[in-house]
Protein backbone atom coordinates (compact mmCIF):
# COMPACT_ATOMS: atom_id res chain seq x y z
CA UNK A 1 0.00 0.00 0.00
CA UNK A 2 1.50 3.17 -0.53
CA UNK A 3 1.10 6.17 2.35
CA UNK A 4 4.70 7.00 2.70
CA UNK A 5 3.22 9.69 5.36
CA UNK A 6 -0.12 10.04 6.72
CA UNK A 7 0.36 13.47 7.75
CA UNK A 8 1.72 14.65 3.79
CA UNK A 9 -1.42 15.94 1.74
CA UNK A 10 -3.18 14.09 -0.34
CA UNK A 11 -3.53 14.30 -3.78
CA UNK A 12 -6.51 16.15 -5.48
CA UNK A 13 -7.47 15.09 -8.88
CA UNK A 14 -10.66 17.11 -10.53
CA UNK A 15 -12.70 15.62 -13.27
CA UNK A 16 -14.95 18.18 -15.27
CA UNK A 17 -15.42 20.17 -18.73
CA UNK A 18 -17.78 20.34 -21.11
CA UNK A 19 -21.52 18.86 -21.04
CA UNK A 20 -23.26 16.09 -19.94
CA UNK A 21 -23.30 12.85 -21.14
CA UNK A 22 -19.29 12.99 -21.69
CA UNK A 23 -18.10 10.37 -19.30
CA UNK A 24 -17.09 12.50 -16.32
CA UNK A 25 -18.42 10.17 -14.26
CA UNK A 26 -17.19 7.16 -15.80
CA UNK A 27 -14.00 8.77 -15.35
CA UNK A 28 -13.97 9.56 -12.20
CA UNK A 29 -15.69 6.29 -10.79
CA UNK A 30 -13.34 3.85 -12.94
CA UNK A 31 -9.88 6.33 -12.26
CA UNK A 32 -10.84 5.98 -8.56
CA UNK A 33 -11.19 1.80 -8.92
CA UNK A 34 -7.93 1.72 -10.97
CA UNK A 35 -6.23 3.70 -8.37
CA UNK A 36 -7.71 1.80 -5.43
CA UNK A 37 -6.42 -1.74 -7.28
CA UNK A 38 -3.39 -0.41 -7.69
CA UNK A 39 -2.99 0.24 -3.81
CA UNK A 40 -3.61 3.80 -3.22
CA UNK A 41 -6.48 4.81 -0.77
CA UNK A 42 -8.64 6.75 -2.74
CA UNK A 43 -11.45 8.95 -1.66
CA UNK A 44 -14.20 9.96 -4.96
CA UNK A 45 -16.69 12.89 -4.11
CA UNK A 46 -19.68 13.54 -6.39
CA UNK A 47 -19.76 17.17 -6.68
CA UNK A 48 -21.95 16.59 -10.02
CA UNK A 49 -24.99 18.92 -8.73
CA UNK A 50 -27.33 18.71 -11.70
CA UNK A 51 -27.35 14.92 -11.99
CA UNK A 52 -25.22 13.15 -9.03
CA UNK A 53 -24.57 9.56 -9.63
CA UNK A 54 -21.01 8.09 -8.63
CA UNK A 55 -22.92 5.97 -6.11
CA UNK A 56 -24.56 4.44 -8.95
CA UNK A 57 -21.56 3.97 -11.10
CA UNK A 58 -20.12 2.32 -8.20
CA UNK A 59 -23.13 0.20 -6.87
CA UNK A 60 -23.69 1.88 -4.08
CA UNK A 61 -27.10 2.86 -2.53
CA UNK A 62 -28.49 6.53 -2.21
CA UNK A 63 -26.10 8.07 0.78
CA UNK A 64 -27.52 9.12 3.52
CA UNK A 65 -25.45 12.06 4.19
CA UNK A 66 -23.67 14.63 1.90
CA UNK A 67 -21.55 17.69 1.58
CA UNK A 68 -24.48 19.64 2.21
CA UNK A 69 -24.79 18.10 5.80
CA UNK A 70 -21.57 19.47 6.31
CA UNK A 71 -22.06 22.82 4.73
CA UNK A 72 -24.79 23.14 6.83
CA UNK A 73 -23.61 22.11 9.79
CA UNK A 74 -25.37 18.89 10.45
CA UNK A 75 -22.25 17.40 10.53
CA UNK A 76 -18.94 18.50 12.42
CA UNK A 77 -16.54 16.69 10.31
CA UNK A 78 -16.11 15.58 6.69
CA UNK A 79 -14.94 12.45 7.44
CA UNK A 80 -18.36 11.36 8.90
CA UNK A 81 -19.40 11.80 5.58
CA UNK A 82 -16.84 8.76 4.13
CA UNK A 83 -18.79 5.76 3.23
CA UNK A 84 -16.89 2.99 1.91
CA UNK A 85 -17.60 0.79 -0.97
CA UNK A 86 -17.25 -2.47 -1.71
CA UNK A 87 -13.74 -1.76 -3.59
CA UNK A 88 -11.00 -2.57 -1.44
CA UNK A 89 -9.21 1.07 -0.30
CA UNK A 90 -12.06 3.15 -2.25
CA UNK A 91 -14.69 4.91 -0.32
CA UNK A 92 -16.95 8.24 -1.41
CA UNK A 93 -18.47 11.05 -0.48
CA UNK A 94 -21.77 12.72 -1.80
CA UNK A 95 -21.96 16.02 -2.14
CA UNK A 96 -25.25 16.42 -4.29
CA UNK A 97 -28.42 16.48 -2.59
CA UNK A 98 -28.80 19.81 -1.85
CA UNK A 99 -27.60 22.16 -4.74
CA UNK A 100 -28.18 25.34 -2.82
CA UNK A 101 -26.07 24.49 -0.04
CA UNK A 102 -23.14 24.51 -2.37
CA UNK A 103 -24.16 26.84 -5.32
CA UNK A 104 -24.33 29.30 -1.98
CA UNK A 105 -21.29 28.52 -0.43
CA UNK A 106 -18.80 31.45 0.35
CA UNK A 107 -15.39 31.68 -0.69
CA UNK A 108 -13.85 31.30 2.50
CA UNK A 109 -15.92 28.20 3.38
CA UNK A 110 -14.88 26.71 -0.20
CA UNK A 111 -11.13 27.69 0.63
CA UNK A 112 -11.78 25.52 4.10
CA UNK A 113 -13.48 22.80 2.25
CA UNK A 114 -10.53 22.41 -0.68
CA UNK A 115 -8.22 22.09 2.39
CA UNK A 116 -9.80 19.75 3.91
CA UNK A 117 -10.21 17.75 1.12
CA UNK A 118 -6.39 17.69 0.55
CA UNK A 119 -5.76 16.90 4.46
CA UNK A 120 -8.11 13.50 4.18
CA UNK A 121 -6.71 10.08 5.24
CA UNK A 122 -6.23 9.03 1.51
CA UNK A 123 -3.18 8.99 -1.13
CA UNK A 124 -6.10 10.44 -3.69
CA UNK A 125 -9.34 12.13 -3.71
CA UNK A 126 -11.11 12.60 -6.95
CA UNK A 127 -13.77 15.10 -7.54
CA UNK A 128 -16.23 14.18 -10.52
CA UNK A 129 -17.80 18.18 -10.79
CA UNK A 130 -20.22 17.38 -13.37
CA UNK A 131 -20.81 20.03 -16.17
CA UNK A 132 -21.16 23.62 -16.78
CA UNK A 133 -18.86 26.80 -15.86
CA UNK A 134 -20.14 27.94 -12.52
CA UNK A 135 -17.63 29.93 -10.58
CA UNK A 136 -17.41 27.33 -7.83
CA UNK A 137 -16.65 23.91 -10.57
CA UNK A 138 -14.01 26.43 -11.88
CA UNK A 139 -12.69 27.33 -8.43
CA UNK A 140 -12.43 23.23 -7.62
CA UNK A 141 -10.92 22.55 -11.00
CA UNK A 142 -8.34 25.30 -10.19
CA UNK A 143 -7.37 24.28 -7.19
CA UNK A 144 -7.07 20.26 -7.90
CA UNK A 145 -3.39 19.19 -8.42
CA UNK A 146 -4.72 18.04 -11.29
CA UNK A 147 -7.52 19.15 -13.40
CA UNK A 148 -9.29 16.27 -15.91
CA UNK A 149 -11.17 17.24 -18.79
CA UNK A 150 -12.89 14.67 -20.55
CA UNK A 151 -14.33 15.40 -24.25
CA UNK A 152 -15.93 13.76 -27.03
CA UNK A 153 -14.49 13.53 -30.99
CA UNK A 154 -17.31 16.20 -31.65
CA UNK A 155 -17.22 19.52 -32.88
CA UNK A 156 -20.33 20.79 -30.02
CA UNK A 157 -18.14 18.69 -27.35
CA UNK A 158 -14.94 20.19 -28.79
CA UNK A 159 -15.84 23.95 -28.85
CA UNK A 160 -17.47 23.44 -25.21
CA UNK A 161 -14.08 21.94 -23.81
CA UNK A 162 -12.48 25.16 -25.54
CA UNK A 163 -14.79 27.54 -23.45
CA UNK A 164 -13.96 25.44 -20.65
CA UNK A 165 -10.51 26.32 -20.84
CA UNK A 166 -11.19 29.56 -21.49
CA UNK A 167 -13.35 30.34 -18.75
CA UNK A 168 -10.96 28.54 -16.13
CA UNK A 169 -8.27 30.90 -17.69
CA UNK A 170 -10.63 33.85 -17.13
CA UNK A 171 -11.02 32.74 -13.67
CA UNK A 172 -7.45 32.17 -12.83
CA UNK A 173 -7.13 35.83 -14.39
CA UNK A 174 -9.37 37.31 -12.17
CA UNK A 175 -7.92 35.46 -8.98
CA UNK A 176 -4.46 36.78 -10.10
CA UNK A 177 -5.55 40.44 -10.81
CA UNK A 178 -6.68 40.75 -7.19
CA UNK A 179 -3.37 39.32 -5.89
CA UNK A 180 -0.69 41.82 -7.92
CA UNK A 181 -3.51 44.35 -7.99
CA UNK A 182 -3.27 44.83 -11.83
CA UNK A 183 -6.84 45.24 -13.22
CA UNK A 184 -5.83 48.39 -14.32
CA UNK A 185 -2.80 46.88 -16.51
CA UNK A 186 -5.63 43.93 -17.85
CA UNK A 187 -8.22 46.56 -18.90
CA UNK A 188 -5.60 48.93 -20.47
CA UNK A 189 -4.02 45.87 -22.31
CA UNK A 190 -7.93 44.60 -23.24
CA UNK A 191 -8.53 48.51 -24.29
CA UNK A 192 -5.68 49.42 -26.21
CA UNK A 193 -5.27 48.96 -29.71
CA UNK A 194 -3.94 45.44 -30.43
CA UNK A 195 -1.98 44.32 -33.54
CA UNK A 196 -3.45 41.66 -35.87
CA UNK A 197 -3.58 38.32 -34.47
CA UNK A 198 -3.25 39.99 -30.84
CA UNK A 199 -6.28 38.98 -29.30
CA UNK A 200 -5.32 36.03 -27.89
CA UNK A 201 -4.67 35.98 -24.01
CA UNK A 202 -1.07 34.79 -24.55
CA UNK A 203 -0.62 38.46 -26.88
CA UNK A 204 -2.61 39.98 -23.49
CA UNK A 205 0.17 38.71 -21.73
CA UNK A 206 3.08 39.61 -23.86
CA UNK A 207 1.38 43.34 -23.68
CA UNK A 208 0.92 43.39 -19.84
CA UNK A 209 4.96 42.05 -19.90
CA UNK A 210 5.39 44.79 -21.91
CA UNK A 211 3.70 47.27 -19.59
CA UNK A 212 5.34 45.99 -16.81
CA UNK A 213 7.82 43.39 -17.23
CA UNK A 214 8.31 41.85 -13.82
CA UNK A 215 4.29 41.39 -13.22
CA UNK A 216 4.05 40.05 -16.91
CA UNK A 217 6.55 37.49 -16.37
CA UNK A 218 5.00 36.58 -12.39
CA UNK A 219 1.59 36.14 -14.41
CA UNK A 220 3.19 33.96 -17.21
CA UNK A 221 4.78 31.93 -14.99
CA UNK A 222 1.34 31.05 -12.83
CA UNK A 223 -0.54 30.80 -15.94
CA UNK A 224 2.06 28.32 -17.66
CA UNK A 225 1.90 26.05 -14.07
CA UNK A 226 -1.92 25.65 -14.75
CA UNK A 227 -2.08 21.24 -15.18
CA UNK A 228 -4.78 20.45 -17.21
CA UNK A 229 -4.92 16.85 -18.27
CA UNK A 230 -7.46 16.28 -21.65
CA UNK A 231 -9.47 12.60 -22.07
CA UNK A 232 -11.01 12.08 -25.41
CA UNK A 233 -14.06 9.72 -24.74
CA UNK A 234 -15.61 7.50 -27.28
CA UNK A 235 -13.59 6.98 -29.74
CA UNK A 236 -13.95 4.71 -32.74
CA UNK A 237 -11.37 5.79 -35.01
CA UNK A 238 -7.39 6.96 -35.64
CA UNK A 239 -8.50 10.86 -36.30
CA UNK A 240 -10.90 10.69 -33.12
CA UNK A 241 -7.51 10.06 -31.39
CA UNK A 242 -5.52 12.61 -33.01
CA UNK A 243 -8.29 15.03 -31.87
CA UNK A 244 -6.22 14.67 -28.22
CA UNK A 245 -3.43 16.16 -30.34
CA UNK A 246 -4.90 19.49 -32.16
CA UNK A 247 -6.02 20.31 -28.93
CA UNK A 248 -3.19 20.23 -26.93
CA UNK A 249 -1.52 22.38 -30.05
CA UNK A 250 -4.31 24.72 -30.33
CA UNK A 251 -4.32 25.24 -25.94
CA UNK A 252 -0.22 25.93 -26.18
CA UNK A 253 -0.58 28.14 -29.14
CA UNK A 254 -4.13 30.10 -27.85
CA UNK A 255 -3.23 30.42 -24.20
CA UNK A 256 0.33 29.43 -23.66
CA UNK A 257 -0.91 26.39 -21.22
CA UNK A 258 0.71 22.99 -21.82
CA UNK A 259 -1.94 20.60 -21.56
CA UNK A 260 -1.18 17.25 -21.44
CA UNK A 261 -2.90 14.31 -23.26
CA UNK A 262 -3.62 11.96 -20.56
CA UNK A 263 -5.37 9.46 -23.11
CA UNK A 264 -8.36 8.24 -24.97
CA UNK A 265 -11.10 5.78 -23.85
CA UNK A 266 -12.36 3.52 -26.40
CA UNK A 267 -16.31 3.67 -27.66
CA UNK A 268 -17.60 0.42 -25.71
CA UNK A 269 -21.16 -0.87 -25.85
CA UNK A 270 -20.48 -2.53 -22.35
CA UNK A 271 -20.46 0.39 -20.24
CA UNK A 272 -23.74 1.06 -20.97
CA UNK A 273 -24.62 -2.45 -19.93
CA UNK A 274 -22.56 -1.88 -17.05
CA UNK A 275 -24.99 1.34 -16.32
CA UNK A 276 -27.86 -0.47 -16.66
CA UNK A 277 -26.48 -3.47 -14.39
CA UNK A 278 -25.36 -0.39 -11.72
CA UNK A 279 -22.39 -2.45 -11.74
CA UNK A 280 -18.51 -0.56 -12.18
CA UNK A 281 -17.31 -1.49 -15.67
CA UNK A 282 -14.03 -2.18 -14.10
CA UNK A 283 -15.20 -4.63 -12.16
CA UNK A 284 -17.98 -5.93 -13.98
CA UNK A 285 -16.22 -6.35 -17.24
CA UNK A 286 -12.68 -6.97 -16.96
CA UNK A 287 -11.75 -8.18 -20.20
CA UNK A 288 -13.66 -4.38 -22.25
CA UNK A 289 -11.03 -2.35 -23.85
CA UNK A 290 -11.64 0.36 -21.48
CA UNK A 291 -9.59 -2.02 -18.77
CA UNK A 292 -6.29 -1.20 -20.74
CA UNK A 293 -7.74 2.31 -22.03
CA UNK A 294 -7.76 3.06 -18.00
CA UNK A 295 -4.86 1.65 -17.09
CA UNK A 296 -2.93 3.46 -19.69
CA UNK A 297 -4.34 6.85 -18.66
CA UNK A 298 -3.81 6.22 -14.44
CA UNK A 299 -0.08 5.38 -15.22
CA UNK A 300 0.45 8.86 -17.48
CA UNK A 301 -1.86 10.75 -15.09
CA UNK A 302 0.65 9.22 -11.95
CA UNK A 303 4.27 9.79 -13.68
N1 LIG B 1 -16.63 4.96 -23.71
C1 LIG B 1 -17.95 4.84 -23.76
N2 LIG B 1 -18.52 3.90 -24.57
C2 LIG B 1 -19.86 3.78 -24.63
N3 LIG B 1 -20.74 4.54 -23.93
C3 LIG B 1 -20.23 5.49 -23.12
C4 LIG B 1 -18.83 5.68 -22.97
N4 LIG B 1 -18.64 6.67 -22.08
C5 LIG B 1 -19.85 7.09 -21.69
N5 LIG B 1 -20.84 6.37 -22.31
C6 LIG B 1 -22.28 6.55 -22.14
O1 LIG B 1 -22.54 7.90 -21.82
C7 LIG B 1 -23.32 7.98 -20.64
C8 LIG B 1 -22.93 9.21 -19.87
O2 LIG B 1 -21.71 9.02 -19.18
P1 LIG B 1 -21.43 9.77 -17.80
O3 LIG B 1 -20.14 9.29 -17.30
O4 LIG B 1 -22.61 9.63 -16.91
O5 LIG B 1 -21.32 11.28 -18.31
P2 LIG B 1 -21.26 12.62 -17.47
O6 LIG B 1 -20.87 12.29 -16.07
O7 LIG B 1 -20.23 13.46 -18.18
O8 LIG B 1 -22.61 13.24 -17.55
C9 LIG B 1 -23.06 6.67 -19.90
O9 LIG B 1 -24.15 6.28 -19.13
C10 LIG B 1 -22.84 5.70 -21.02
O10 LIG B 1 -24.08 5.15 -21.43
MG1 LIG C 1 -21.89 12.76 -14.26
Amino acid sequence: MNTENNNSKCKIWAIGGGKGGVGKSLVTANTSICLALMGYKVVTIDLDLGGANIHTCLGLPIPQKTLSDYITKKVDTIEELIVPTPIKNLSVISGAQDELAIANMKQAHKSKILSKLGRLDADFVLLDLGAGTTANTLDFFLTADKGILVMLPEPTSIENTYRFIKSVYHRKLTSLQEVYEIEYLVNEAMNSKMGKNATTPTALIEKISQMDPKVGSLIKTQMENLNFQIIINQVRSQSDIDIGFSIKSVTKRYFGIDMDYAGYLDYDPSVWQSVKKRKPLLMEFPNSKLVTNFEKIVTKLLS
